[in-house]
């Protein structure tokens, strides 16, 4: 995974670089480090864990150029050894990069035999030495042999003592950004376009193993060939915020808070008579065109896109199915023209879904990209696209990307029915759905009786959440919030697969959390409380107001505002939301950056 930043210009490196890694810790806080020349000497200072300890020991002389890195560890323990940048044996190249070197042990064992000492575990090392060994007075040459050897996916900036102008960089399938600014006079390298500071920049994306030579205001492309090539640039205005929490303990909370505003806003100006979505770059006859949709997501993402499935289902009659973005990259489906392929992304980065995508497009399909954040990569590759417009998204739990996801799937559940004159009443599901942010105000009011529930049940490891219908993907959603920040086992099953082999779990020290809004399965799930309930476990039942039955079977209630079964996974996952937030918050997690995790996950 990991965040690369680099800068070469008239401003202070150090602080541009800085200031780079701040917006670059959602790609991983294992370690950071910066490097740059000073002298004809390359200066390095590293530190594990989170930024803050970096800018604490921050004791670099001034640099004419720098590189910056925060780590994800793949290859090698969290250490100061392993935090990059990393130099070659000989203590002139310094190298950061992202992504993974699949053949790196093969290459390390030559090296090795070859005399090459090694001082990290870490895959990357091998590149910074295989670079050394092809130099001979130009890196950008160095780093075309290294090339040549090199498998797997990767993004990497290097640098030269004896070059104190020139970073060169470089990407296969990894995104990497080149912006030069307006008035030629500084250049800057990311991971994430958003990242760069100012206001309008020339920005040129690398791939293929193109290489870039990079000067202060100046950028100079090769091909896999070596061959000097003229890329088209993009202007990109970059709106670049300082994220704050508002008055908020932690991001995860003021994004919760966000949301009746975050989901008023994805309905915007979208429906007027029929569904309209402004961005979208595909025409009504495109659509009608259609046969059936493959949509793919990873975690949070791809439980939206179940929930889009069933809102297809239901309200358009449109024959759709889903698939985890990492499983569907290797699967050998049965796609044609007539299939669309919605990306569902917060980021627009995560790499498994950008693969999942591409084989998917080999096939001739045309891709849709659901995502939050503009100048990313799903949105660039992708045939249209339809913004989340939820705001940045800090927390590593997702919370009101899923809510507006969820806005997107049932207007364009919509859009289908119209387009396919389906029975559904569009208008009064739309009226309907304009209630939601009202819903979920009534639920943030009451928050502290959630957190009160969550005390009760802190003190447990392990828990099964169960729903069925829109409520199986709300529980697996609500399961993944928990497991993600307190670390605790929380699985999540369809209610009426319990019998089938969990039960055996249950006990008094099992609780069971239950999601029970989908009116059309309520007796079911009922009874499927019933028979947990006979087994001892503790359950926390999330029901509608009106299911008061509820009260006589479960040991702790919160009643949600009623509503129609495609609607209800709204005010439920909040629920699921600020339940898993204050366990938590009780259990004295890392909320916003939890332990092994990154914001965007970019590596396979
Ligand atoms: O940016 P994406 O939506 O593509 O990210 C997908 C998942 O990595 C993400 O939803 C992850 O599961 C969240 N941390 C869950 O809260």
């Amino acid at each position: 995974m990991c965040g690369i930043f680099g800068y070469v210009g008239k401003k202070n490196p150090i602080n541009v670089c800085m200031q780079g890694l701040l917006h670059l810790e959602y790609r991983g806080y294992d370690s950071t480090g910066i490097g740059g020349i000073h002298n004809g000497k390359i200066e390095i200072c590293k530190s594990e864990g989170k930024l803050a300890n970096l800018k604490k020991k921050l004791d670099l002389p001034m640099l004419e150029l720098a590189i910056a890195h925060t780590r994800w560890a793949t290859h090698g323990k969290v250490n100061h050894a392993n935090a990059h940048p990393l130099l070659d044996a000989s203590g002139s190249i310094a190298l950061i990069h992202n992504g993974i070197i699949e053949n790196y042990q093969e290459l390390k064992e030559n090296l090795i035999k070859e005399g090459i000492p090694f001082s990290s575990e870490t895959d990357s090392e091998v590149v910074v030495n295989l670079i050394a060994k092809f130099y001979k007075g130009d890196l950008a040459q160095a780093i075309h042999k290294a090339l040549g050897l090199l498998k797997g996916i990767f993004a990497f900036l290097v640098i030269h003592k004896d070059h104190p102008q020139e970073i060169i960089a470089t990407a296969q399938d990894c995104p990497l950004s080149i912006g030069c600014n307006i008035d030629k006079s500084e250049s800057m390298i990311s991971s994430d376009p958003n990242t760069f500071q100012g206001d309008s920049y020339d920005i040129f994306f690398l791939k293929e193993k193109e290489i870039a030579r990079v000067t202060s205001g100046c950028v100079e492309i090769f091909d896999q060939h070596l061959k000097s090539i003229r890329k088209r640039s993009e202007r990109l205005e970059i709106e670049q915020q300082a994220p704050t929490k508002n008055g908020f303990e932690h991001f995860m909370l003021k994004e919760i808070f966000e949301q009746p505003s975050t989901i008023r806003r994805a309905l915007l100006g979208r429906f007027n008579q029929g569904i309209f979505f402004e961005e979208l770059q595909l025409s009504n006859v495109f659509f009608k065109s259609i046969e059936n949709l493959w949509i793919l997501g990873c975690g949070t993402s791809s439980h939206a896109g179940v929930l889009g499935t069933y809102l297809m289902e239901d309200l358009a009659r449109f024959p759709s199915s889903v698939e985890i973005a990492s499983e569907a990259r290797y699967r050998n489906p049965i796609l044609s023209k007539k299939t669309l392929v919605i990306a569902v992304s917060q980021s627009g980065e995560t790499a498994d879904l950008l693969a999942a995508t591409r084989e998917a497009q080999k096939y001739g399909c045309k891709t849709l990209g659901i995502c939050n954040v503009k100048n990313s990569t799903l949105v660039r590759e992708t045939s249209g696209v339809i913004f989340l417009r939820a705001g940045p998204e800090i927390s590593v739990c997702s919370t009101k990307a899923f809510t507006a996801q969820l806005t997107v799937f049932i207007l364009l559940s919509l859009y289908f029915a119209n387009l396919r004159n389906t029975q559904i009443d569009v208008g009064a599901i739309y009226k309907e759905l304009l209630t939601i942010p009202a819903h979920i105000e009534q639920i943030l009011e009451r928050q502290e009786e959630i957190q009160k529930i969550a005390k009760k049940y802190a003190k447990f490891d392990d828990f099964i959440f169960l729903g069925r219908r829109y409520m199986l993907p709300t529980a697996q959603e609500s399961a993944l919030k928990l497991k993600e920040i307190s670390y605790a086992n929380a699985n999540s099953y369809a209610a009426g697969e319990l019998k089938h082999g969990p039960i055996a779990l249950l006990g008094p020290n099992f609780p069971v959390i239950a999601f029970c809004a989908n009116r059309q399965t309520r007796a079911k799930i009922a009874s499927n409380l019933m028979e947990v309930k006979a087994r001892q476990s503790p359950i926390f039942a999330i029901a509608p107001v009106e299911f008061t039955e509820m009260e006589a079977i479960a040991d702790d209630v919160f009643y949600v505002p009623s509503t129609i079964d495609p609607l209800a996974p709204f005010s439920s996952a909040v629920v699921g939301q600020l339940f898993a937030y204050y366990i938590a918050k009780e259990r004295g997690s890392d909320i916003d950056q939890p332990r092994n995790l990154a914001k965007s996950v970019t590596v396979e």
